[in-house]
């Protein structure tokens, strides 16, 4: 199955289910908001848009009472936290303190803390923690951190719908969720208070399944451009004194970012291939792999969007390629040695070479962009399960099988000139097929009936030296037992 969608709650964390019955109908639920910043006003509007009754309690309701919706009602803190049992705490948590004054007032009350630091673990305890150390007679429930002001005002988006919640109390959880429901969010249960400093703390991380990905990219990068610079660059200044420092910005470039799109799509197929070589080493399924591995298959994305963005960069940058003057330069200087010489420019086999590995350079570009687009969850959601595996798995196969050729026939017979071969070091795109054909071939053997088979019986729960029941799916999706059976 291909890899689901980072964006959805793992394993254990289940949507939090609505009870209809704490918040019946929205008309009648009064919500409060202690605060008048931004995230007091985007919040306030999206209430009362969804339905809801609206109390802010602000230290100056009279200056702030023009910011918000006019439905809303704006008044001081404490008169505020009398009129509702649900309560928005959008105050920064070094504020918290101030609030020490209305502690009777919020006896009993539910608390919706919503902060968030400015590091990740700045404090010993979450902020919700320290909320209600502060507030022992009230219930603190940890919520809506994760959503953005902005996000608020302009509605929930596919990527970012989830909000995560928690606490102590499970009908103040329900109640949160059910406003977050209502919202249009989708709550996403995360346990008791404890978690609140991972929720904290969600925000605050920078792209962290991207983190492999980008140094994997940026390492081939640099290797690839070093070993480039060096034959294309160096080589001609130390041993014919020619200057070609002038293919730096674009020529360089244009050689090292194929190379590292074509390394990394054969990334993405690789763990697969080694997924496959562990199942059948160890003729199950139902044991774990490596660490190494498994954080491997979890990136293929990354790589995989790494890979196109570096191809269509290529493309770009392939497409400049004869704007340059150095270009219009070396043209005019061959078309007046062809005059001098008379001899005729067009050698057939080099314009069929390039007329394809163009072609199939676009083909592959075309593949990687479907793959790209299907990659964006509002997408994948729209496709089924054997949709997106087709694509990711087969179309991005095929993609990687284009590549090569476009990589085979760009470089054609090079491979065997001896002029090709700088400080002994061959043309770049030798080294660079070398992992994407082997993953090529394995797949082809993998392919192979003995093999598919073997590898499918595995994949559907086949073990060595177990006896193991197979079910078929019933026509409505369900799996039932004991239909039909196969002894090992
Ligand atoms: C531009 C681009 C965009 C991409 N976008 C996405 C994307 O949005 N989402 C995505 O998931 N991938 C994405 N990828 C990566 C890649 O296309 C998919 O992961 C694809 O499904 C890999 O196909 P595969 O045949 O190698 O492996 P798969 O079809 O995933 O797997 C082969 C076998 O390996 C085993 N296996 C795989 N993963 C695991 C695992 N985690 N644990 C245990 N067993 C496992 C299973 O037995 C499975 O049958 C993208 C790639 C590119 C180039
Ligand atoms: N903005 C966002 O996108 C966002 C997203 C997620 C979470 N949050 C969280 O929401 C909370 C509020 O953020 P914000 O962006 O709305 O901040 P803000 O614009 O600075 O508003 C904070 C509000 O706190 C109130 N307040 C109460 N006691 C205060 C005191 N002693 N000193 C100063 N202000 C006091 C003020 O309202 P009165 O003057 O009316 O009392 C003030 O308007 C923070 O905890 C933040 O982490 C914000
Ligand atoms: C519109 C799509 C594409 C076009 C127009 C294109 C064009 C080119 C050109 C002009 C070259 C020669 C560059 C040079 O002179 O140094 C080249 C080389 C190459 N391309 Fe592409 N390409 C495309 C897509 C791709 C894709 C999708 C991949 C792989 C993911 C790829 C991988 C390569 C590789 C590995 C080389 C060899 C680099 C070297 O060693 O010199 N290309 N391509």
């Amino acid at each position: 199955m291909p890899e689901g969608d980072m964006a959805k709650p793992l394993l254990g964390r289940q949507n939090v289910e609505s009870n209809a019955s704490l918040i019946a109908a929205t008309g009648n639920t009064t919500v409060g908001i202690l605060g008048s910043g931004d995230f007091a006003r985007s919040l306030s509007m999206r209430l009362v848009c969804s339905g809801f009754k609206v109390v802010i309690g602000s230290r100056n309701p009279k200056r702030n009472a023009t910011l918000f919706p006019s439905a809303a009602e704006v008044t001081f803190q404490a008169d505020a936290i009398k009129k509702t049992d649900i309560i928005f705490v959008a105050v920064f948590r070094e504020h918290y303190t101030t609030l020490c004054d209305l502690s009777d007032e919020l006896s009993g009350k539910i608390l919706v803390d919503v902060s968030n630091n400015d590091e990740i673990n700045h404090h010993k305890e979450s902020n919700a923690e320290y909320l209600a150390s502060l507030f022992p007679s009230c219930t603190v429930v940890k919520g809506f951190n994760v959503i953005s002001a902005w996000t608020l005002q302009s509605g929930p988006r596919d990527g970012n719908k989830q909000v995560f919640i928690c606490s102590n109390n499970q009908e103040a959880k329900r109640a949160i969720a059910e406003i977050a429901h209502m919202l249009g969010f989708t709550p996403v249960d995360m346990g008791s208070l404890c978690s609140a400093r991972e929720i904290e703390n969600i925000p605050l991380r920078l792209l962290p399944a991207w983190k492999i990905p980008v140094f994997l990219a940026l390492g081939l990068f640099l290797c690839f451009y070093t070993y480039n610079f060096i034959r294309q660059v160096l080589h001609p200044y130390i041993r014919e004194q020619k200057n070609k420092f002038y293919k730096i910005p674009v020529e360089v470039v244009n050689t090292t970012l194929p190379c590292v799109a074509y390394v990394m799509l054969s990334l993405v197929y690789l763990p697969g291939v080694l997924a496959a070589i562990f199942q059948l080493y160890r003729c199950t399924k139902y044991r774990r792999f490596p660490d190494w591995l498994d954080q491997w298959l979890q990136h293929r994305k990354q790589i995989g969007l790494l890979s196109f963005f570096c191809a269509a960069l290529h493309a770009v940058y392939s497409l400049c390629l004869p704007m340059r003057r150095s270009h219009r330069y070396s043209l005019l200087r061959d078309a007046v040695s062809q005059v001098e010489k008379k001899t005729d420019p067009w050698v057939e086999e080099e314009v069929w070479r390039m007329e394809m590995y163009i072609s199939f350079g676009i083909m592959a570009l075309g593949l990687l962009s479907l793959l790209a687009i299907t990659s964006l969850p509002s997408i994948s959601n729209s496709l089924n399960w054997r949709e997106f595996s087709f694509i990711q798995s087969s179309l991005g196969f095929v993609a990687l099988v284009i590549s090569t050729l476009h990589t085979l026939t760009y470089g054609w017979t090079r491979a065997f000139d001896e002029s090709q071969y700088k400080f002994y070091l061959p043309p770049t795109f030798t080294l660079t097929l070398l992992v994407p054909c082997s993953v090529i071939l394995a797949k082809l053997f993998f392919q192979l009936p003995c093999m598919n088979q073997r590898l499918r019986r595995i994949r559907n729960g086949w073990e060595r030296g177990r006896y193991v029941k197979f079910t078929l799916p019933r026509a409505s999706g369900e799996f039932s037992s004991g239909e039909t059976s196969s002894t090992v």
